[in-house]
């Protein structure tokens, strides 16, 4: 049994576009509210990057910019490992291990498998978008990860990683720890402030209905002054039938720790300009500070130096386990 200090804790955010309002309340922030009470991972999953083709000069800047903003969100370099997966090249081959621990049924079910599936290019489906969960299981396993702080669409995926844990113990003994999955009660699943079914995604590219953490103040507080509402005029917490106030509420009480019940009080009688006006300014807050941060993190040689060492350390636990998987395995 591991006592508290040195239970561990990871996540990793995939550099496919700039980082989101959803990326940071769904799972930055829950990281970095608790970085000091674990032995802390972080790291930018360049690999799920490459799931389709991607322009590499590009991609490289992702990386950086990834890393600049993990900092600017309150990652401390002092206390969190912080790393490139591309870097600990155990990934790759702990990946192939654990894709061959997977049944096909496992992943043909898995929710976003088959939502991105539908946008099917002229090749058909990419093999990566397929096999990529396995890969994020061994992103979590090699750490002997306890505790993974990820948004409600990859809840999924962490749970994948436990039985596929459990199913490797099983058969080849005693070799992985289980991780749990943490999904923060609200901020999980930020929605499309223009189309409030639909996940608030990075992927989405310039949106009026996504918050950017580098967007302009002004074009936040406009997005979120015309954010799709209802005709009820009331500030009530109902998902079914008022997504869009609902997704303002989570994110007003994600941003500022007021609970959603405090909320509706306090706006009873109020309209939803009103209401709107305080979601903004608590989002420009958040995100103005966010910025002056980023500022002071984009220095490339800065960034490199944090990976390096990051690599460093985190190589170390990662060839640790791969190697006590090769030796259960019988490949060692
Ligand atoms: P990614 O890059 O899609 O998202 C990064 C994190 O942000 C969360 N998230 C959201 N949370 C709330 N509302 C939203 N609208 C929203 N959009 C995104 C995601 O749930 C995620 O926690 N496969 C992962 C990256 C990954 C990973 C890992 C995470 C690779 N290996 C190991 C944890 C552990 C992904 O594509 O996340």
């Amino acid at each position: 049994m591991k006592n508290n200090e040195q239970k561990v804790m990871l996540t990793g955010v995939r550099p496919s576009g700039n980082l989101t309002l959803g990326n940071y309340l769904g799972a930055i922030k829950n990281f970095v509210t608790r970085q000091a009470q674990y032995k802390s991972y972080i790291f930018v999953a360049d690999l799920h990057a490459i799931t389709s083709p991607r322009d590499p000069a590009e991609l490289r800047i992702a990386v950086n910019d990834c890393i600049a903003m993990y900092l600017a969100c309150g990652v401390d370099p002092e206390q969190t490992i912080v790393f490139r997966q591309s870097d600990v090249l155990e990934h790759g081959i702990m990946g192939f291990i654990m894709t061959f621990q997977t049944h096909m049924g496992e992943l043909s079910r898995m929710t976003q498998f088959k939502l991105k599936s539908q946008n099917v290019g002229k090749n058909g489906i990419d093999t990566g978008l397929f096999v990529y969960p396995p890969l994020m299981s061994a992103d979590i396993l090699l750490y002997n990860t306890d505790i993974v702080p990820v948004g409600l669409d990859q809840q999924q995926h962490v749970e994948l990683t436990r039985d596929l844990a459990q199913r490797f113990n099983k058969r080849y003994g005693d070799t992985f720890n289980e991780p749990d999955v943490y999904i923060a009660p609200v901020g999980n699943k930020i929605l499309n402030l223009q189309n409030p079914t639909e996940k608030m995604n990075k992927s989405d590219g310039p949106n009026p209905g996504t918050i950017f953490l580098m967007d302009d103040l002004k074009l936040v507080r406009k997005k979120i002054m015309s954010a799709v509402t209802d005709s009820e005029s009331v500030v009530r917490f109902d998902e079914e039938a008022k997504p869009g106030i609902s997704n303002l509420i989570s994110i007003l009480a994600a941003t500022t720790g007021e609970s959603i019940e405090s909320i509706e009080k306090r706006f009873v009688g109020h309209g939803y300009g009103e209401f709107k006006r305080e979601v903004a300014d608590a989002v420009c807050n958040l995100i103005g500070n966010i910025q002056t941060k980023h500022q002071q993190f984009k220095n490339p040689d800065v960034l490199d130096a944090i990976l390096t060492a990051g690599a460093e350390r985190a190589r170390i636990v990662a060839a640790e386990t791969l190697n006590r998987a090769r030796v259960a395995l019988g490949l060692k």
